[in-house]
């Protein structure tokens, strides 16, 4: 979105999808604590958004509905201004930004807000400063931020491996229509990696020659893959019993919780079906967030 015609004043809108672990198993821990995972990871059509203008002095502020819940927090600690200041270290002309975030997305609920947020930080910063660094020092980067960055740094189905950081796209995976809610209530990844009581579980087998359609994808996903942090987020958090239920009541061909929750998403026949539910579930609960959209296929927009 060009607001203003100089390049000085120019401000730059990019796209941080929400991000949903279709499949999250959990099939080892390393020694230094970080867990090894199999996940299929799809970006959503909704999400936070970030902007970037030149400015005098760097600058950071948070707007939009969830903008509230990151008001206290230490603005040094946001992943969007650790994000700034690593890639200013291996930039060259990296003058000075002010960042926006338009907090779209609930905090600390299993969908990689802070994640995508860093990620489309990189991709702006990358462009905004004609920075030249390797796919590699992005990737590298990215990972030093968190575990979850590099992957938010692709807008593709995708199935990631290792810590987070190794990720092989999904050529065909079909688009798929989904419904994203939350019950309102945060969840610390941290606690609940740790109240796991298996931490070696079978990986994601893929089916020889991907899925014929999203009906398909949505049958071998239900009966041949699993989110293996369900149990103890939803022992912390009952909540997530809840929206389950009210996705399954309300349609959905399944109904699963993303990363360590607490947000669940229900997958749909099609958009229609996708819509009417979401409108349903928030008229019954009217503190929920819920999100109706598509499984992305393309890069994450700027403007
Ligand atoms: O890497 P990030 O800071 O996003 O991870 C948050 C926390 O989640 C880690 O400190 C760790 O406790 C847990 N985690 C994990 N294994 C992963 C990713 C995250 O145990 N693969």
């Amino acid at each position: 979105m060009v607001l203003c015609g100089t390049t000085d004043r120019t401000v730059a809108a990019y796209d941080a999808p929400a991000k949903i672990n279709l499949a999250l198993h959990i099939t080892g821990q390393r020694s230094d604590g970080y867990h090894l995972l199999d996940s299929i990871v799809v970006r959503a059509s909704f999400g936070d958004r970030i902007f970037i203008e030149r400015a005098a002095l760097d600058r950071f502020s948070i707007v939009g509905p969830f903008a509230t819940d990151l008001d206290d927090a230490d603005p040094r600690k946001n992943l969007i201004v650790q994000a700034r200041d690593a890639l200013r270290l291996v930039t060259h002309e990296a003058f000075a930004v002010a960042i926006t975030l338009e907090k779209n997305l609930p905090v600390a609920s299993g969908v990689g807000g802070g994640s995508a947020d860093a990620a489309a930080t990189l991709r702006g910063l990358t462009q905004k400063w004609q920075s030249t660094i390797t796919h590699q020092q992005m990737h590298d980067i990215a990972l030093a931020l968190g575990a979850d960055v590099p992957m938010c740094l692709n807008s593709d189905p995708m199935r990631v491996e290792g810590i987070g950081d190794e990720i092989s796209m999904l050529a065909n995976a079909p688009i798929l229509s989904l419904v994203a809610v939350n019950p309102g209530i945060g969840v610390a990844t941290p606690i609940i990696f740790q109240s796991l009581t298996k931490k070696k579980n079978p990986s994601i087998a893929l089916p020889i020659g991907g899925w014929l359609d999203a009906t398909a994808f949505i049958d071998w996903l239900g009966g041949q893959t699993r989110n293996d942090l369900y149990a103890p987020a939803a022992a912390h958090c009952p909540a997530i019993d809840d929206v389950l239920g009210a996705l399954c009541d309300n349609g959905s061909l399944l109904a699963r919780m993303s990363g360590s929750g607490a947000t669940c998403f229900g997958l749909f026949a099609d958009d229609a079906a996708a819509q009417n539910a979401a409108r349903t579930i928030k008229n019954r609960h009217k503190n929920w967030y819920v999100q109706a959209g598509q499984t992305l296929t393309a890069a994450p927009q700027s403007q």
